[in-house]
């Protein structure tokens, strides 16, 4: 077939116009800079000093630290000799366990969350039970399908193999009263604490895109990445509760997540709070550091109400692709059964025998397409960074 003279011509030109709309396509930024201001503010870069610990004089000791990593990774703090917190806080698995229940020496009801940012916001585990990494520490090794050890046992296993470094950090080990054997216990849980202060969070992919667009680069987002972070900022509201540098608002919402045991419902947030305020190591009590005037926190604590019936922290995102399977329970497997559940929520258990309150829940249907999930579920990935092979921290001691 030949074409006139005319017609080559009109087939030229249209080549040239393709050719330079793709080209515009291609510089075209992604984002416009106030965008990528607000983008910023989901980045490392943003990442604020770690929160003063008024409860804890030891928090920010490095040789209390070193201690701490030691009593981390020992599995003598147990009563079978066999579970360490590294045992379910595995270094290896962003100090997760890839279990859908947590297991020491018996099964718990708990998905395992990670420690990475842990040492930020007011209140730890999924009910914020506690208002400190050291008086959260101190509950796993006393609970009976956790470590199953008593504290008196925690007392005898620091004289006997720890008296010296224990002995140069604190004062005196003195066994003579029951008040000094938890002073020991306590100092464990809070060189615990000045332990997990010095994890460091890796880098993603989704920090050095962010990086790269600030210089004016386009970053190495692929189509359907960029197309996940914009459902995270805008259609899916995600960022609504995960958001800042840890994707976090460090508060209790009910989700809607499928009751793990419809015959022994979870309430969550609910108990979380009586729990801790009766707890004998809050920041309130002998044990803290705190003054009279800290602890705001606990002294400002809304106590109860419909909203907090099983109602969970919302947990980190940062590298939630690696940290298997979801939500309090280990409900999800997968980050497609996390996003399909945004999308299209099972509807909400309400039994009135063990509801104090008609949960509230605080998510609406989002009625995602199947590209909008896979892109979503893209989007989470690039949370990722990877596992600092060189930091000391990372690894046993
Ligand atoms: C048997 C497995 C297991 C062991 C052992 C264990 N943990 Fe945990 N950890 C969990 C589970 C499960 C949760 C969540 C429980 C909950 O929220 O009710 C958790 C929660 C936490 C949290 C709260 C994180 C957050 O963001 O709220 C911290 C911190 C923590 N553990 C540190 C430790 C330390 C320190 C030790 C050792 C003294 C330890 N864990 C031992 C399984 C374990
Ligand atoms: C109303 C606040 C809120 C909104 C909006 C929200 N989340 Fe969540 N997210 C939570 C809470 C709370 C949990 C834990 C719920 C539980 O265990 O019962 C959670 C859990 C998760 C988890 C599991 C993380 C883990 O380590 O177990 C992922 C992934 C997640 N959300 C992603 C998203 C995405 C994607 C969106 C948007 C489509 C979104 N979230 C919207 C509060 C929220």
């Amino acid at each position: 077939m030949f074409l006139t003279i005319k017609q080559q011509l009109i087939a030229l030109l249209w080549l040239l116009i393709w050719s330079i709309s793709l080209w515009a396509e291609d510089e075209k930024p992604e984002f416009t800079a106030r965008d990528v201001q607000y983008l910023k503010g989901f980045t490392l870069a943003s990442l604020p000093p770690l929160p003063e610990a008024k409860d804890n004089d030891y928090a920010d000791n490095a040789e209390v630290a070193v201690f701490g990593q030691q009593l981390f990774f020992d599995t003598r703090l147990s009563a079978n000799q066999e579970v360490a917190c590294s045992s379910c806080h595995q270094p290896d698995k962003y100090f997760t366990d890839n279990l859908k229940l947590a297991i020491g020496q018996g099964e718990t009801s708990r998905n395992t969350p990670t420690l990475l940012g842990a040492s930020y916001g007011p209140w730890k585990y999924w009910d914020g039970r506690k208002d400190s990494l050291w008086s959260q520490a101190l509950a796993p090794l006393e609970a009976p399908l956790e470590h199953n050890f008593k504290r008196e046992q925690v007392f005898e296993l620091v004289q006997k193999y720890y008296a010296d470094d224990y002995q140069q950090l604190f004062g005196v080990l003195s066994a003579s009263s029951e008040s000094d054997r938890t002073r020991v216990f306590v100092n464990v849980g809070k060189a615990l604490m000045a332990y997990q202060r010095q994890l460091s969070l890796p880098v993603s992919r989704f920090d050095q895109y962010v990086y790269a667009l600030e210089k004016g680069e386009k970053g190495d987002f692929t189509s359907s990445e960029v197309a996940g972070l914009r459902l995270f900022m805008g259609k899916g509201a995600c960022m609504s509760c995960h958001n800042g540098p840890l994707l976090t608002n460090f508060e209790f919402h009910n989700v809607g997540v499928p009751e793990a045991d419809q015959a022994n419902v979870d309430l969550g947030r609910y108990l979380g709070i009586e729990q801790l305020r009766e707890d004998e190591f809050n920041c309130q009590s002998d044990w803290s550091d705190a003054g009279e005037d800290d602890c705001e926190e606990l002294r400002f604590l809304k106590k109860t109400g419909p909203e907090l019936v099983g109602a969970f922290k919302t947990p980190t995102l940062r590298s939630v692709a690696d940290t298997a399977p979801y939500m309090h329970a280990g409900q999800f497997l997968t980050l497609e059964q996390v996003v399909a559940h945004y999308s299209q929520p099972s509807p909400p258990f309400y039994d009135r025998e063990q509801h104090p309150f008609r949960p509230h829940f605080d998510v609406m249907p989002l009625m995602l397409n199947a590209q909008e999930i896979t892109d979503l579920v893209a989007f989470l990935k690039t949370l990722s960074g990877d596992i600092p092979a060189n930091d000391p921290w990372w690894s046993e001691p």
